[in-house]
């Protein structure tokens, strides 16, 4: 069975975690300063050569990231850090900002100095106040330490940064719909080129990068490329948060070299709740194909993930055993993008809203066989043909969910309703469509 990797979460069980106190009397800082001697250009080949990929789902390798930006031409140049983490499972950035806000802090400092940047931003989700409060104090205590602010350890580096809570948005995790918030305007999803390394905030070059991936690299810089190429596998190297959440009996933060099964994962967390067994999973978050049993020994890296139909996403494992409905969990789900669509281009705007239709009408009993057909239909409308990625995720779990469970589909139509027994399958409550949206048909 493969351990599991206490890198980020190395102090989350200890007295007072989130202080600048324990974060440094573990080691915390002595990254910064080791970076703050090297060449910028040298940290950025170690990033590329740890073969560190972006947390934030896509998995787009960061130091090739870092590596776009253009030369240096004396004007600003920016870091944006994704805190905005609004999709349906996905719990790991906000934990480790509760816990351990200086892994973080570090890593921004770090980044930033690699990437020519003097001023970052933290973009985090607004609904979690106390989130925003605890990095507030954490950012203080960095300022009154010396590691922010001007000529950081005397290395001539200056570094400010900027927080901005979300107005609870999904859209505005997507990168460049978080520059336009971040910028003041509504929050949709830009046209690429240009990407944000040539003319991202204020059309300045910029990099924009998840928690995860940024908090990743002090520990990189301190222990050393062959430590993190050591764990994970040939292209998923590195180790990463699990979080498994639903039917387990442990859910939790498993952070665990990539490529590590969900068996290995359930055995460290006591395994699906006492008398029912594993029906469905998402890999990552709910904007990925679903799996089933059938995956269990799947190694959860980006290619084994792909190759079996899904992806790796997030590493949200929402665990659903055997009394859940698949067209409720899939329902629920649709509702969330439906709500979440910013409507900035017709197949996602207009889809969402008749997948909800469409998929409301099966599971009460009212839908009939050319139901499902249309549901597809609709979906082919929508994936590939959106303008960004949240139409595409919210057609997989409808997609994948009839392919492998097709039959239950057809049950509610046949039995006028759910086959399942209510009380049983209670992980969500139904909702009437409210009247302002009957409005919409
Ligand atoms: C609808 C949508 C929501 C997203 N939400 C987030 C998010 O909350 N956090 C995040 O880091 N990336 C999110 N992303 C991915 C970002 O666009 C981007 O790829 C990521 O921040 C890049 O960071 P990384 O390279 O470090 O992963 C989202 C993408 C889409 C399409
Ligand atoms: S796919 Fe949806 S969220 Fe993305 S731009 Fe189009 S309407 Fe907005």
């Amino acid at each position: 069975m493969t351990d599991l990797t206490p890198v980020l979460s190395a102090t989350w069980g200890s007295p007072k975690s989130w202080s600048i106190d324990t974060y440094t009397k573990a080691g915390g800082y002595g990254p910064l300063k080791k970076a703050l001697a090297m060449e910028p250009g040298a940290l950025i080949q170690a990033v590329k050569d740890s073969g560190l990929r972006g947390r934030g789902g896509a998995g787009f390798p960061t130091g090739m990231k870092w590596g776009f930006l253009p030369p240096d031409d004396g004007g600003p140049r920016y870091l944006v850090i994704n805190a905005d983490e609004s999709e349906p499972g996905t719990c790991k950035d906000i934990p480790t900002l509760l816990s351990a806000p200086h892994t973080l802090i570090e890593g921004v400092i770090i980044t930033s100095f690699a990437i020519g940047c003097n001023h970052a931003f933290i973009y985090l989700r607004g609904e979690v106040v106390h989130v925003y409060r605890r990095l507030m104090q954490a950012v203080r205590e960095a300022y009154e330490a010396g590691h922010l602010g001007k000529n950081i350890h005397g290395s001539g580096f200056d570094l400010d940064i900027t927080f901005h809570a979300g107005a609870g948005a999904y859209i505005c995790g997507e990168e460049t719909a978080l520059l336009d918030s971040l910028e003041g305007r509504r929050g949709q999803p830009r046209l690429k080129p240009p990407f944000p390394a040539v003319a991202g905030l204020y059309a300045r070059p910029t990099v924009v990068n998840n928690v995860e991936s940024v908090a990743s690299v002090p520990a990189i810089v301190d222990r050393g490329v062959e430590w993190f190429t050591g764990m994970g596998t040939e292209r998923s190297k590195g180790m990463g948060f699990f979080s498994l959440s639903g039917h387990v009996t442990r859910p939790g933060q498993y952070e665990a070299p990539l490529g590590i099964t969900l068996r290995e994962l359930l055995d460290l967390a006591g395994g699906i709740r006492a008398g029912h067994e594993l029906k469905f999973w998402t890999p990552g978050g709910s904007s990925t194909p679903i799996f089933t049993q059938d995956h269990l020994d799947t190694p959860l890296d980006y290619e084994s993930v792909g190759a079996a139909g899904s992806m790796l996403g997030t590493r949200a494992l929402q665990l659903f055993d055997d009394s859940t409905c698949v067209v409720r969990a899939v329902t629920r789900w649709t509702e969330f993008y439906k709500h979440e669509s910013c409507g900035k281009c017709t197949p996602c705007r207009e889809g969402t809203y008749w997948l909800t239709q469409i998929l409301k009408r099966i599971e009460g009993g009212k839908g009939t066989q050319a139901d499902i057909q249309q549901l597809l239909d609709t979906c082919d409308s929508i994936a590939g043909r959106s303008f960004c990625a949240l139409g595409d995720g919210a057609t997989s779990s409808i997609i994948s969910s009839v392919k492998l469970f097709r039959e239950e589909y057809e049950a509610h139509v046949e039995q006028g309703g759910c086959p399942f027994d209510r009380s049983a399958s209670a992980l969500f409550e139904y909702s009437e469509t409210p009247a302002t949206e009957e409005a919409h048909a």
